[in-house]
């Protein structure tokens, strides 16, 4: 099992959208998925479910089905531990645990656990390893290979809680100066959290278990066209395009390599994701991906070109992000 979160300090840069289309790729190349909405925005949740579902799963709390049912034992009431999420259903190879805006409410908690990890407490462990825990309980409910995290825009305590759960991190960015600061953020903050973590483990209480171990390794970085640049040359996107694999490498301070490297031929640069203007609101009012748009959903004429290249565009990405994260697709789907 594999569990990559899609981070960056830096909002709007179709983090989401981004989850939301390889989920369904790689559900369609037959790897068991399961996406994970911690943010608490819940705009993942919003684009897999309907309005008549959404209404369901938030108008009654009670009924527990979103992400802080699972944890709000511990998180909330204290009185208990992590319980296995509900899995939405979304098609055979995929599921959702949904998102809530409850989740917020937990951030305080999870910043004053943090520290008490320090000395060995072992609720504080349970706590800040609450958000792992449930990926563990709904990826093993749902037999997965593959979990996928959406977080919201921050560097806050919930994040830090969502990201420890991730072996790998994908950094989705806009090529403008905001995601080059984004960027520069990240770096240190991962590396911040990373070697933090590994410091607390040194201190668990040896008989807990299910905790992360925290790697998020940097698995590369996606970066989201602006629309213009298709209509007309952007020199403003050309120039911060080609600050990206520098300015990547130098945040996870990977090893720099003298070639000046460009988007097309940076390792690291896992794919460069159109900006697909009116094929979006197709999609999200079919409550599907783009490449699964058919012209009963409104893609025709020169959208249907559009539908088979975005698919071939997900295709190639899922892939990279298998050799990426050292993930094996199922046999039939190598064909
Ligand atoms: N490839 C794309 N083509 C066209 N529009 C896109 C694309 N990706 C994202 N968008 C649009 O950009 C906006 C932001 O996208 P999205 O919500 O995925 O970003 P995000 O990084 O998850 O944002 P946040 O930081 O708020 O969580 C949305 O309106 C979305 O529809
Ligand atoms: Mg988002």
């Amino acid at each position: 099992m594999r569990t990559i979160a899609f981070f960056n300090n830096k909002g709007g840069v179709g983090k989401t959208t981004l989850l939301y289309h390889l989920a369904w790729m790689f559900s369609e190349l037959g790897v068991r998925t399961v996406a994970f909405d911690f943010d608490p925005q819940s705009n993942l949740t919003s684009m897999f479910l309907s309005e008549e579902r959404l209404a369901e799963l938030w108008d009654n709390p009670t009924d527990g089905q979103t992400i802080v049912a699972a944890v709000a034992p511990l998180l909330e009431e204290g009185t208990g531990d992590v319980q296995s999420p509900h899995l939405e259903n979304i098609a055979r190879n995929l599921a959702l645990v949904p998102g809530d805006l409850g989740l917020a409410r937990m951030e305080d908690e999870l910043s004053a656990q943090w520290p008490n990890c320090l000395e060995g407490v072992a609720k504080a462990f349970r706590i800040t390893s609450a958000l792992h825990r449930a990926v563990t309980l709904a990826a093993n409910d749902f037999n997965a290979e593959l979990a996928l995290i959406d977080v919201g825009p921050n560097l806050g305590a919930l994040n830090r809680c969502a990201v420890i759960a991730a072996d790998h991190v994908a950094v989705p960015l806009a090529p403008d100066l905001f995601s080059l600061q984004g960027l520069r953020n990240l770096g240190p903050t991962l590396r911040k959290w990373r070697s933090g973590w590994q410091k607390r483990l040194e201190e668990a209480p040896s008989n807990l278990t299910g905790l992360p171990t925290g790697e998020m390794k940097p698995a590369g970085y996606v970066v989201l066209q602006h629309a213009v640049r298709q209509s007309r040359p952007v020199k403003a996107y050309l120039r911060w395009a080609e600050r990206i694999p520098a300015e990547y490498r130098s945040a996870m301070r990977l090893v720099p390599i003298p070639e000046i490297l460009t988007l097309d031929t940076d390792p690291n640069c896992l794919a460069q994701i159109k900006h697909y203007r009116s094929l979006l609101p197709l999609a999200m009012e079919a409550r599907k991906p783009i490449f699964q748009l058919k012209p009963a959903d409104g893609a025709i004429g020169a959208h249907v070109a559009a539908v088979e290249e975005c698919r071939k565009d997900f295709q190639r990405l899922a892939l990279r992000l298998t050799t990426a994260t050292g993930m094996e697709l199922p046999a039939p789907s190598l064909a």
